[in-house]
């Protein structure tokens, strides 16, 4: 089953409680919060807060919270004590990848690997077991509203052989075009960020036609 995951990135954050609460409304159950630092990637985003802000505004709403960030490990307690339900952790951004997981799970959340676009596969092997989800990124992360990269479908298989039991994400340029493409390669949850709140007839209009597209 397809879920539309709307990343808050590209939300109204002058009306972030309204956007999320009309995002379950639509018949979404996770949204994700996009916590930026600066190095990791060149833009500076949000912090366990707005996972609070998040959880208070939709209780319903399962939430992740997607690291680009540097030494990863010293943000996992705080996002798991914000009630973060994923934590989402770039493959890149630490060297403890196997302790920094473990610790995600002690603390009560699910922990994620994300790879990015120039990140090998092979670099999920050791730590298959340990996660809940692998999220694909189909754009150098930092930003949205980037174009999706083409090859991202055929990298969405390598993970799909490598961890068969485990949910693949993809995140960064989803769209009517690409989110069929990412289904059919073995992506169940699509994020999106300016394909949902930046569609000309509102949010739940974006969630709409993405669902569509892949056959919902
Ligand atoms: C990383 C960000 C974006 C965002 C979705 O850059 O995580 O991928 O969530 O971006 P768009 O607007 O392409 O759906």
């Amino acid at each position: 089953m397809i879920q539309i995951v709307p990343s808050i990135l590209a939300a109204d954050l002058a009306r972030l409680g309204e956007q999320v609460r009309e995002v379950h409304a639509a018949g979404c159950e996770r949204v994700q919060v996009d916590v930026m630092d600066g190095h990791f990637v060149p833009n500076l985003t949000f912090g366990p807060d707005v996972v609070r802000a998040v959880k208070r505004a939709a209780p319903g709403l399962t939430v992740e919270a997607h690291l680009m960030v540097e030494r990863p490990e010293q943000y996992v307690s705080s996002f798991a004590s914000a009630a973060a339900d994923y934590i989402l952790v770039q493959v890149e951004s630490t060297t403890s990848l196997y302790r920094t997981l473990t610790a995600i799970r002690e603390a009560g959340s699910e922990p994620g690997l994300v790879l990015n676009p120039g990140t090998p596969v092979e670099m999920l092997r050791e730590l298959v077991d340990l996660v809940s989800m692998v999220l694909v990124m189909t754009v150098e992360p930092g930003f949205g509203g980037q174009r999706f990269i083409g090859s991202s479908p055929a990298k969405i298989g390598r993970v799909r052989d490598l961890a068969p039991n485990v949910e693949i994400e993809v995140d960064g340029g989803i769209d009517t075009a690409s989110a069929p493409l990412c289904a059919a390669a073995g992506a169940t949850l699509l994020v999106a960020g300016t394909s949902v709140f930046g569609h000309p007839e509102g949010l739940t209009a974006g969630i709409r036609e993405l669902r569509r597209a892949c056959g919902g």
